[in-house]
């Protein structure tokens, strides 16, 4: 197979980096931050994912969007700015703590009042969803081992054209090495095989930072 990619230097991500219009000094502010915890820092997406998100958004016209995995907010912020007039984003994550910078920079931001956020294990909040509740847009950034049953309770409540996008679908690398049996290596690697061949949904990879997967609801009566 021809190599029709090209390879990320630490100087071309830069580039990347710098050819984009979202240009936020509430969420330069919130990597700050988010950089004082140290290592876990690394959960935060990346920026150019945050504005991957936003586009997507717009362009969709999101009126509803679940997120599960929230940290600090960068995806969420990026998410609800992008949602239309009226908006509405529902957070799932488990930290008060890291939530808490969330909700301060959610404020700083402008998007609290778009933004209800539940801390519990997201399968609960996902299953508590009112009957008929219909989503537009998902984003899921959680735990890995249970990204297929995020994926089962929103697909059931995603509208036709709606979307899922996962994060981290590549774990840095480690999903084609298959001396690689940790749960959530494995998770991920079964999740990725079980959305290609789904017939519900249409699905794209993009190598964006860890990898993203677009996942698609077909329209009933959709023909290839
Ligand atoms: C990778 S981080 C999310 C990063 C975030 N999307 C951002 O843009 O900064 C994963 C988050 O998932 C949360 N989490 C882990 N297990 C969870 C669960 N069972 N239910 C809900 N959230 C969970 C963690 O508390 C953590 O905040």
């Amino acid at each position: 197979m021809l190599d029709k990619f090209t390879k990320l230097t630490p100087e071309l991500y830069g580039y990347v980096l710098e050819h984009r219009s979202e240009r936020d000094p509430v969420l330069a502010a919130l990597i700050e931050e988010t950089g004082k915890l140290g290592g876990w820092s690394m959960m935060q997406i990346a920026p150019e994912q945050g504005a991957f998100l936003t586009m997507l958004a717009r362009i969709m016209n999101a009126q509803s969007a679940i997120e599960v995995g929230t940290f600090t907010g960068y995806s969420a912020i990026s998410i609800a700015r992008g949602l239309a007039p009226g908006g509405r984003l529902l957070c799932c994550d488990v930290s008060e703590e890291w939530t808490a910078i969330a909700r301060d920079f959610w404020q700083r931001a402008g998007v609290a009042e778009r933004i209800r956020l539940e801390i519990a294990p997201a399968t609960d909040t996902l299953r508590a969803l009112p009957e008929g509740e219909t989503v537009d847009l998902a984003f899921i950034d959680a735990d890995k081992v249970n990204y297929k049953t995020y994926y089962e309770e929103i697909l059931k409540r995603l509208k036709p054209n709606g979307l899922i996008v996962f994060d981290n679908v590549l774990w840095g690398g480690s999903v084609v090495d298959e001396q690689n049996q940790k749960d959530d290596t494995v998770a991920i690697r079964a999740l990725n095989d079980f959305v290609a061949s789904d017939p519900r949904v249409e699905c794209v990879m993009i190598p964006v930072a860890d990898g993203l997967l677009l996942t698609r609801k077909r329209a009933a009566g959709e023909t290839r």
